[in-house]
């Protein structure tokens, strides 16, 4: 099955990757999404997020956590005193997958396969990056690192290794806005990330 490896230049650095990303069709996703969204940040770095998939304002704006999700983020790493900007942050899934409601566009989960298809990206990146610390955000990001039976509940908090990486898994941004009980869900994400800043 298609996937993003015939349009990878492997060994390449950070920005050779990111422009050639922009030419990606290994999967279905590049045909509804305005760009691919690549990862950004330092280069190397001694942390790296990733989420799931850039959302609609990343989309627009061809960067990586600008939007709710983002500021929601951003306010949970200044918690625990972890500048955004000192952070690699990047996705599993290069391109925003969505369907349409009217004018709205409306987030869909990737599949699996979209998530293996797109790995070759985000190999490569760990491999520029060079991460201590990979911190996953939500089960799509955990599973695309760590397999399809991983569950993320069973793990929170942790620092998992996995093929030589060190892993730290917490839920993702956009759950803790979509939460019942919204508080506790943030205060819950900042321990997380307090727990998984000691392994940094
Ligand atoms: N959600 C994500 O997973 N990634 C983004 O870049 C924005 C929202
Ligand atoms: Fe390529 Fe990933 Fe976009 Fe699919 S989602 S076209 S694999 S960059």
């Amino acid at each position: 099955s298609a996937d993003a490896a015939p349009y990878v230049p492997e060994g390449a650095d950070w920005a050779a990757l990111r422009s050639a990303s922009c030419g990606c069709r290994g999967c279905e996703l590049y045909k509804g999404a305005s760009q691919t969204v690549f990862g950004e940040g330092p280069v190397p770095a001694r942390l790296m997020m990733v989420g799931e998939q850039p959302g609609d304002r990343e989309d627009v704006e061809g960067h990586v956590f600008v939007g709710p999700a983002g500021r929601l983020l951003d306010k949970a790493l200044g918690a625990v005193g972890i500048d955004r900007s000192q952070a690699y942050l990047t996705n599993a899934v290069k391109h925003f997958k969505f369907t349409e409601r009217g004018k709205r566009r409306i987030h869909q989960q990737p599949r699996r396969g979209e998530v293996v298809a797109c790995f070759p990206w985000l190999r490569e990146e760990i491999r520029v990056v060079n991460p201590r610390l990979i911190v996953v955000l939500g089960a799509v990001a955990a599973k695309a690192l760590l397999g399809a039976s991983f569950t993320l509940t069973a793990h929170r908090g942790e620092v998992l290794e996995q093929d030589g990486l060190r892993i730290g898994v917490t839920v993702h941004p956009s759950a803790v806005l979509r939460a019942e009980n919204r508080d506790e869900a943030y205060e819950a994400l900042v321990a997380d990330l307090k727990a998984l800043q000691k392994s940094l």
